[in-house]
């Protein structure tokens, strides 16, 4: 296996792409549905909470690659507002592997510099997991250039939900003139108000949905699938998915004409 240092040498100025900007050949955002843990473990007869264990060392490497490779932000799918109905002894076992990723996962991302937080329904999650989390929040809060989001207990649809209520009670109170309401102003009001839009979506496992993940977001993503579980999505996958983001042609509703004037 290449190791990480090799497939991605240090960058001290990221190239990475400006928001909305085209050509670019870094994705300053990337998204990753970390899926198929489930399937990994019943092919080699483990049980499910098995694939979760190996799943979770993954974040490790792939947000190093993430980082080392010039991304400014990795989002990842954790757990969403759907898994909440599995098994109770899974979501159990999640909860508890997400205390234990965030302590140990946290020491390296202060370490690196890695600023860490969380969108979704946070507040809604088990108390010992919010306590986590706002502390490597806390932790990591002046770091700048890179970021580590985690979404959990997220859901697209619950998002918008969520920004349809504040908006609604921003007009009610005056604040906001309904008609005035442009996208920038819905924008705001999600999880990832201060976070660019994704360029690169990746969904490991074979499947081909976006699973109600950041669906407003990714508008323009470009969209990456493999075959290969998250358990073993090593950087070498990153790798080959960034080459492949690099081999893309972004239009925006334009032309490739037009593009290739720019
Ligand atoms: C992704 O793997 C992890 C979570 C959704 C929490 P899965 O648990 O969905 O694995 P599969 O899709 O059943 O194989
Ligand atoms: C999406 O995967 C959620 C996460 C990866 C956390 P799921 O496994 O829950 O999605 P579906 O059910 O296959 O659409
Ligand atoms: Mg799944």
């Amino acid at each position: 296996m290449t190791p990480i240092k090799k497939l991605f040498p240090k960058r001290t100025a990221a190239k990475s792409s400006k928001p909305g900007g085209m050509g670019e050949k870094i994705p300053r955002h990337v998204a990753i549905i970390m899926d198929g843990n489930g399937r990994w473990a019943k092919s080699r007869n483990k049980p499910r909470t098995e694939g979760h264990k190996i799943g979770a060392k993954r974040v490790s490497e792939i947000t190093e690659a993430a980082m080392r490779s010039g991304v400014e932000f990795l989002t990842l799918f954790a757990f969403s507002s759907e898994n909440w109905n599995r098994p109770k002894s899974e979501i159990d076992a999640l909860m508890n592997l997400l205390v234990i990723s965030i302590k140990t996962h946290g020491k390296k991302l202060v370490k690196d510099r890695v600023r860490f937080r969380a969108i979704g329904n946070v507040s809604a999650l088990p108390k010992k997991c919010l306590n986590a989390i706002e502390k490597l929040e806390e932790k990591t809060k002046n770091f700048d250039g890179r970021n580590l989001v985690l979404a959990l207990n997220y859901g697209a649809r619950d998002e918008l939900v969520r920004a349809v209520r504040k908006i609604s009670n921003s007009a009610k109170i005056g604040e906001i003139d309904p008609n005035k309401i442009e996208w920038e102003d819905v924008a705001r009001n999600l999880d990832t108000a201060d976070i660019p839009d994704p360029d690169l979506l990746i969904r490991t496992s074979g499947e081909m949905r976006l699973s109600n993940y950041l669906l407003m977001q990714s508008a323009y993503a470009e969209l990456y699938f493999t075959d290969v579980c998250w358990p073993d999505f090593t950087a070498e996958e990153f790798s080959k998915a960034l080459k492949e983001y690099g081999r893309r042609e972004r239009r925006y509703g334009l032309t490739g004409e037009q593009i290739l004037e720019r």
